[in-house]
């Protein structure tokens, strides 16, 4: 269906060799779109560049540290001038701390803090005024589960993804009416580097036993989101959170 396709539009992820970065990197190729991806790794990201864009692999992949605001500024000029106006921003960069509140030091929270929230707030910023100026733009910003409950021994990482849900409704408000839209997805629990070795098998069993379709989630489950959301089959949805999550946050008891 034309109106899924991506055709034409100039995509960024940031995190786009992450686990969940890469599938969505891959559909938004597929569907049609120019993609090219950033992180702090241009060895981690060479695979994908080469992926992306088999003959200029330079053009796909750009190094940042999303937590360094000038650093956003700067990798939003050069991703202009290599590949024109960004129509589709993914904020897919994440980390977090699997620790007891108590023990979380001020580092540890920063670490968290900036890389999860401030990154978030400075790139969306820094791409947003390409997007006004052309008058239509999608952003697309990764939250999570722990944005909506609480979330023991994450308490860092759920503050910074309930601050990611903010910032997408208030940049929806501010932008909506220069034909911006922004919108996040909460994915539930998807394996990953973020979570393979910091969760516990106990903490794992929990997750898959607390969701209604008692499993993890298959990253290509992402996919489909994530194309909906920058396509204009999502030309009037904004500051919406759209969460695939099988059912995680529908259970109750
Ligand atoms: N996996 C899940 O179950 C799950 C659930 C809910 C939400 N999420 C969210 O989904 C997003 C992607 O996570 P993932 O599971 O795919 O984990 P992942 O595989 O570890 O990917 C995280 C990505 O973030 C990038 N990144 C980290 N710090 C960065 C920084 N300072 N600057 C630029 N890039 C940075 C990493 O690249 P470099 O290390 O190369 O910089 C990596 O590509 C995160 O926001 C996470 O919170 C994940």
């Amino acid at each position: 269906m034309d109106v899924f396709s991506l055709n034409g539009k100039n995509a960024l992820i940031i995190g786009g060799a992450g686990g969940i970065g890469g599938v969505i990197a891959r559909a938004y190729r597929d569907g049609g779109a120019r993609v090219a991806i950033a992180g702090r790794s241009l060895s981690k990201m060479a695979l994908m560049a080469d992926e992306l864009n088999p003959h200029d692999p330079s053009k796909a992949a750009y190094v940042v540290d999303a937590r360094q605001p000038s650093a956003l500024s700067k990798l939003a000029a050069t991703v202009r001038s290599d590949l024109g106006t960004i129509d589709v921003l993914v904020n897919c960069q994440g980390t977090t701390t699997i620790k007891p509140a108590l023990e979380i030091t001020e580092d540890e929270y920063d670490l968290v803090a900036d890389t999860n929230l401030k990154s978030v707030f400075f790139a969306c910023t820094a791409f947003a005024p390409h997007m006004i100026a052309k008058g239509s733009g999608a952003i697309v910003n990764i939250a999570s589960l722990a944005a909506h409950s609480g979330w023991s021994q994450a308490a860092s990482y759920s503050a910074s993804k309930s601050g990611v849900v903010s910032l997408t409704q208030s940049f929806a408000a501010e932008w909506g009416q220069d034909g911006v839209r922004v919108n996040a997805i909460t994915p539930g629990f998807f394996m990953t580097d973020l979570n393979r070795s910091r969760m516990s098998d106990s903490r794992k069993q929990r997750a898959t036993d607390r969701c209604a379709m008692k499993r993890m989630g298959e990253l290509c489950e992402l996919a489909g989101a994530a194309v909906y959301l920058a396509s204009d089959a999502a030309g009037f949805v904004n500051g919406s959170t759209l969460r695939v999550d099988g059912g995680y946050l529908s259970s109750g008891i």
